[in-house]
């Protein structure tokens, strides 16, 4: 199939997550012999798991440091306590800062804890942290079933920043699961914006299995739609898409 260039397919998750976890220790890597720190957008949910796994790996066996590293997460729910199991801040301890050499200062997430007349300022500070760190070297992406990356639901606009999010309902449901029912899934988040991603240098989005195959063919071959608000990223200058074969199937032939 006739695809555009950035779009990669794999055979497995396995094998894309593998691929990313090496670029992202090739970016750090470069960073550090020209005396640089690398500033990371990470994301969570089921799909940068393998990644993550592979990054704690590559940490174990030296090939990487994460001392130079500053990271920004995409999100956080609210309202949230960081030691609720499903906090995000939970997620990132478990599958990646807990197991590598990363100073806790230099992480960053959004604060599911703020009194709602907070939030403003907070989300702006936290605007004004990536800038400071020089901006996103890379950002992680996956991508919601809604066509959300973050939290930017459905309707959210290209010029978004940092910002308090109402959840989408089929992103709700979607979190059932982890949450043991629907009443408890919570019905807002503090999410960057389609803008603070976009002005990452570079970005991956993620996307594996079959339950993605319809979004992914809409957010990267129809045209750019606040309905669908991964389509935004169709005119950014640097970004990858990694699939594997089932969340690629949809798909149309296409001259790059
Ligand atoms: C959550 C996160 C998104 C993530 C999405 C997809 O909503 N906020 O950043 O991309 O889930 O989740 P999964 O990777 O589990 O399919």
């Amino acid at each position: 199939m006739n695809l555009k260039s950035n779009i990669k397919i794999y055979e497995n998750a396995l094998q894309a997550s593998i691929e990313v976890a090496q670029h992202i220790t090739s970016i750090i890597q470069k960073n550090e012999s020209v005396g640089k720190p690398t500033v990371l957008g990470l994301a969570t949910g089921n799909t940068p798991l393998l990644v993550y796994q592979e990054l704690v790996r590559l940490y174990h066996e030296k090939q990487v440091s994460f001392q130079k590293v500053i990271t920004f997460n995409l999100d956080e729910y609210y309202p949230m306590a960081p030691h609720h199991p499903q906090s995000y801040v939970a997620f990132m301890k478990k599958h990646l800062f807990d197991h590598i050499d990363i100073d806790w200062k230099n992480v960053h997430i959004p604060n599911g804890e703020l009194i709602t007349d907070d939030i403003p300022l907070f989300c702006k500070a936290y605007e004004d942290k990536i800038v400071a760190a020089g901006g996103l070297d890379f950002q992680l992406l996956g991508i919601g079933r809604t066509g959300h990356i973050g939290f930017n639901e459905p309707e959210s606009s290209l010029e978004s920043l940092t910002r308090l999010v109402d959840l989408n309902p089929i992103t709700r449901e979607d979190a059932i699961a982890d949450f043991n029912g629907l009443n408890n899934v919570p019905k807002q988040a503090i999410s960057m914006g389609v803008q603070t991603i976009y002005k990452a240098k570079e970005i991956m989005l993620l996307a594996f299995s079959e339950k993605k195959s319809d979004i992914i063919q809409k957010a990267i071959q129809e045209e750019v739609n606040p309905q669908v608000p991964a389509s935004y990223l169709q005119k950014h200058p640097n970004i990858t898409y990694i699939l594997d074969n089932e969340s690629a199937s949809k798909l149309k032939k296409q001259l790059s």
